[in-house]
């Protein structure tokens, strides 16, 4: 079973590419998380996790439902990570989440994709995105391959310093980042409520036409992104940026 959380549709892309070469059940984490569905699924085939990475390792919030997660059946767990560039300690991490599940660890694998990140980087243009996508088929083959036929999986883009990127920074960027995420939605809001309903932690709520924000976000940026009028912003980060959604893998034949 495929199971994934996606913010603007990298992971989702992996994950239906893999649900199609594995001929598997696939199941988004995000509506789990949304809909507060119970944590609970039974598959004979071993279970695929795919989720993207935040500041060097999968977001809280996705290891949080993997640790209350009750895995019926299959015993074995392998997992994806899509990417910028650098997934750091990521590995290690889900290799004691799955110990102390007293499971098994299948292996690991991240994906470069197209970053959704703000920070420092500038949306590049819709063509460099299709071929950063494209550039990946060989991997998520790779994956694919690996999984069907049983073998560990052990995938990886290098990385430096995994240890503290994965770790200190990243307390830092949990700790004090998320809490902080200053939004603000400008003019062009029309109201539709969009925001409101994808955000997968429902952090977003309208009041009088306009999304208010609490203080939970998990930075998946699939509000920013997604907003079909660009009116919400981080500040300078975001403002005048182009905006990313990951192609629809059924829709499209790359
Ligand atoms: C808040 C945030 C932090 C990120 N941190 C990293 C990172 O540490 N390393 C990296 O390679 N990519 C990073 N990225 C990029 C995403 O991991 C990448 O674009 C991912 O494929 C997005 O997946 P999605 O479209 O399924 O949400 C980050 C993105 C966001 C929104
Ligand atoms: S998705 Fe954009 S336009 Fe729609 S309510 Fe949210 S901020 Fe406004
Ligand atoms: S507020 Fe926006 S960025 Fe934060 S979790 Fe919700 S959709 Fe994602």
């Amino acid at each position: 079973m495929i199971l994934y959380f996606s913010g603007t549709g990298n992971s989702k892309y992996v994950a239906d590419f893999l649900a199609d070469k594995l001929q598997d059940e696939i199941v988004s984490l995000g509506d789990m998380l949304k809909n507060s569905l119970p944590l609970v699924a039974e598959s004979e085939k071993p279970y695929v996790w795919i989720a993207p990475i935040y500041a060097w390792r999968f977001p809280c919030a996705v290891d949080e439902l993997f640790r209350k997660f009750d895995f019926q059946g299959n015993k074995t767990v392998y997992f994806v990570a899509t990417m910028g560039g650098d997934s750091g300690n990521c590995q290690k991490i889900c290799e004691k989440l799955v110990s102390e599940k007293g499971m098994t660890f299948g292996g690991f694998a991240d994906v470069i994709m197209p970053d959704n990140y703000f920070g420092g980087f500038n949306i590049k243009n819709e063509q460099e995105m299709v071929d950063i996508v494209k550039a990946a088929h060989p991997t998520l083959n790779k994956i694919a391959e690996t999984i069907k036929s049983g073998y560990e999986l052990n995938i990886r883009v290098k990385s430096s310093a995994g240890g503290l990127k994965s770790g200190l920074i990243n307390y830092g960027f949990c700790k004090y980042m998320l809490s902080n995420m200053k939004y603000t939605v400008n003019e062009n809001c029309t109201g539709c409520g969009k925001c409101e309903r994808l955000c997968p932690v429902n952090n977003i709520e309208m009041l009088n036409g306009k999304p208010q924000f609490a203080d939970k976000c998990m930075s998946c940026y699939a509000c920013i992104h997604k907003c079909p009028e660009k009116a919400i912003n981080l500040g300078k980060k975001t403002e005048g940026k182009s905006r990313y959604v990951c192609i629809d893998y059924k829709k499209e034949n790359l």
